[in-house]
């Protein structure tokens, strides 16, 4: 069934972080008005009361369910327990209450992190289950699969409408920078542009640079999460991502240019790269969801670039 979300009360968890902040806007930009977007500190979503207050205080129709405990490959390796623990208890309550309040459309946020470590390149949906995940992120990997499994089991026994989106790593505007816990793209941005500021000779990343990723830009991320909040309706998992893969080799050159990095580029293989590759099959999105991504990686990077740019500007005055 097709939801037309403008004429709905829409729940955004997780609305203040990265990724919220672009699909609050991209709702608004759609025309819908009643948008509900909680904060942590208002409302903890690992706690079964506060999330029945906010079903009780939002009333809505749609959830977009983003909230989530994550981070880059370092916090993964430090905190597993803590990871698991807080986004199967929020997956969990947020779901079954979004069922008791019965909601429209559940629209839950999975992760490419939810891949089996060893899976054949481009991943395609109906590979999920068949393996293990990258151990590094195991535990993030596996709550996000619980969190599909709980929509399947809720449509069969209660046709309850949950649908599941396989989101690639992002990056864009408004990324964590924060070097204890971000991403890749944000993390390579930051130490590049510092050592270009620096003049520093080289610059060191992690892994030994073969790895290969597929970033997809947030804006876009957004736009196919509505996109298929209104039009996709099966309790099977779509891949939203761009559809190329990058070596972190390609990637960090690619920074260093756009930074203006000057220097040596070298890897540190003895660091851990973690999955080997990464590439999504985006045919069922293209099919089902009518989605495409736009952005190509280059413009995203300038853009993303020039926004912390503008962001440490603003935070030095
Ligand atoms: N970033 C990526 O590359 C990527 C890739 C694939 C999938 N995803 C998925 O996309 C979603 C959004 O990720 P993001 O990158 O935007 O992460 P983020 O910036 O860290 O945002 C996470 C959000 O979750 C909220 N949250 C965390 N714990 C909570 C709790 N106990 N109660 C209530 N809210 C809580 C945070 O709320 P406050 O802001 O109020 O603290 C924050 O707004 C997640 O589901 C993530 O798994 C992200």
């Amino acid at each position: 069934m097709p939801v037309a979300l403008a004429d709905r009360a829409v729940l955004v968890t997780g609305a203040g972080g990265f990724l919220g902040r672009h699909v609050v806007a991209a709702l608004r930009a759609a025309g819908c008005r009643r948008i509900v977007e909680p904060r942590q500190k208002e409302f903890d979503l690992t706690l079964e009361a506060d999330v029945e207050r906010l079903f009780a205080a939002a009333r809505p129709d749609v959830v977009l369910h983003l909230a989530a405990c994550v981070g880059g490959i370092e916090f993964n390796r430090r905190c597993p327990g803590e990871i698991f623990y807080r986004n199967v208890m929020l997956n969990t309550l947020v779901m079954e209450h979004a069922r008791r309040a019965g909601v429209a459309r559940f629209v839950g946020i999975g992760s490419v992190c939810a891949y089996p470590e060893h899976t054949p390149v481009p991943f395609r949906e109906a590979e999920l289950w068949n393996g293990y995940p990258e151990p590094t992120n195991g535990a993030y990997g596996l709550a996000k699969r619980a969190m599909l499994a709980q929509g399947q089991a809720y449509r069969a026994q209660y046709g309850f409408d949950a649908i599941h989106l396989l989101l690639m790593n992002l990056y864009g505007p408004g990324d964590n920078f924060d070097p204890a816990t971000s991403h890749v793209v944000p993390a390579l941005i930051r130490r590049f542009l510092e050592a270009a500021e620096a003049g520093a000779p080289e610059v060191v990343v992690w892994g030994d640079g073969l790895a290969t990723r597929e970033f997809l830009y947030v804006e876009d991320a957004a736009r196919g999460i509505l996109l298929a909040a209104e039009r996709y309706d099966s309790s099977e998992p779509v891949n939203l991502g761009a559809g190329f893969e990058i070596a972190i080799r390609e990637l960090a050159g690619l920074i260093a240019e756009l930074t203006g990095f000057r220097g040596a580029v070298t890897f540190d293989a003895s660091r851990p790269s973690g999955q080997r590759r990464r590439m999504a099959d985006v045919s069922r999105a293209r099919r089902e969801v009518g989605f495409e991504a736009r952005v190509g990686f280059r413009e995203g990077l300038a853009r993303t670039i020039e926004w912390y740019r503008r962001e440490r500007r603003g935070a030095s005055r």
